[in-house]
């Protein structure tokens, strides 16, 4: 339990999602407020390794609102979760005398602050990653602004496909999460969403193009999950191969990083402020070990041992809502 923290270290890590820099912000300014030091990780957990720690002031977080990416820098840090890793970080949170840190990321990064955490750190963790992926939030920081991006690249997707009448493969992140292909496909009126959460065959693709086609469609639009298994390349593979039997002309679109940079929304900076905020206040409540996330619109923690032993699932509703509005 933290009795007095006189100085937060705050750490942003893995892969960047919009609303890392609000939080960031949110921590150093809610920290100042206290008469509490925010000192800045750099680079993620390669950073606390190497001892990259600098002394941040309200002006350091100016324009930070606004901002994608990260201004204290990320990586992913293998070497972390290793017994040196955890203890070259000891040493350098000794030598600058931080006594609590707060951590934004994904579920990797979690893990990473349970063990920080369980290596007596006090922490408080906060989500933050585009694939929804992590427990102990309704949503994480970052999802409705890629969302919103990989929706608009998808309009655009379908204005074309439309006029050339094509079938349109679009690839979205998400290496074990099918969230944002799921989402996008509902939001964005696919006719097919493929995901790794749930099972399906190059002949089911085929059938399903090969249907849009004959209820007189002007395009098929198909949102694949980056960890889709078949993968997006092997479905467009596919069809191609098979275009005399669907009638569609086939294109394949990977939207790749776009979806984790830009602005975040408003939806983020909100999301991303209350969360920065609470982490500090939680601290100051002495209370460590945990996330914080929002549950029903809610601010609410959860142990990281919870959180990191979770795999979220994908809503039955939406996957059946997707294929019931497709026809
Ligand atoms: O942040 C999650 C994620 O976007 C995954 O969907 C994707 O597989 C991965 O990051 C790619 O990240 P990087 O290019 O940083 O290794």
């Amino acid at each position: 339990m933290v009795t007095r923290v006189r100085r937060v270290g705050i750490i942003t890590s893995g892969g960047d999602s919009p609303g890392f820099n609000p939080f960031v912000r949110a921590v150093v300014r809610m920290a100042l407020y206290y008469g509490w030091e925010p000192w800045g990780i750099q680079r993620g957990y390669e950073g606390l390794i190497a001892g990259d720690i600098e002394l941040m002031n309200s002006r350091s977080v100016s324009g930070a609102i606004g901002m994608g990416g990260t201004i204290l820098g990320s990586s992913r840090s293998e070497v972390f979760m290793t017994a040196h890793g955890i203890r070259d970080a000891l040493r350098n949170l000794n030598e600058a005398d931080i006594d609590a840190v707060a951590i934004i990321g994904g579920d990797g990064t979690m893990r990473g602050a349970r063990a920080l955490y369980e290596a007596g750190v006090p922490v408080i963790g906060a989500p933050g990653t585009i694939e929804n992926d992590v427990c102990g939030t309704d949503v994480s920081i970052g999802v409705d602004t890629a969302l919103n991006t990989a929706l608009d690249a998808m309009d655009r997707i379908r204005d074309t496909a439309s006029s050339q009448e094509q079938a349109f493969i679009i690839e979205m992140m998400g290496e074990k999460s099918g969230y944002l292909a799921l989402m996008a496909g509902i939001a964005g009126g696919a006719e097919m969403v493929c995901i790794p959460e749930e099972p399906f065959t190059l002949d089911d693709v085929t059938r399903e193009v090969a249907d849009a086609y004959i209820r007189g469609k002007k395009h098929c639009i198909i949102t694949v999950a980056e960890g889709a298994r078949p993968s997006a390349r092997e479905i467009a593979d596919h069809l191609r191969a098979h275009e005399g039997e669907t009638g569609f002309d086939v294109r394949l679109s990977l939207l790749g990083h776009i979806q984790r940079g830009g602005s975040p929304s408003a939806f983020d900076r909100f999301l991303a402020t209350r969360l920065g905020a609470a982490a500090v206040e939680r601290l100051l409540a002495g209370e460590s070990g945990v996330i914080v996330g929002t549950i029903e619109n809610e601010v609410v923690t959860t142990p990281l041992s919870e959180v990191t032993e979770c795999t979220r699932h994908i809503d039955e509703e939406y996957l059946s809502l997707a294929k019931v509005l497709a026809r």
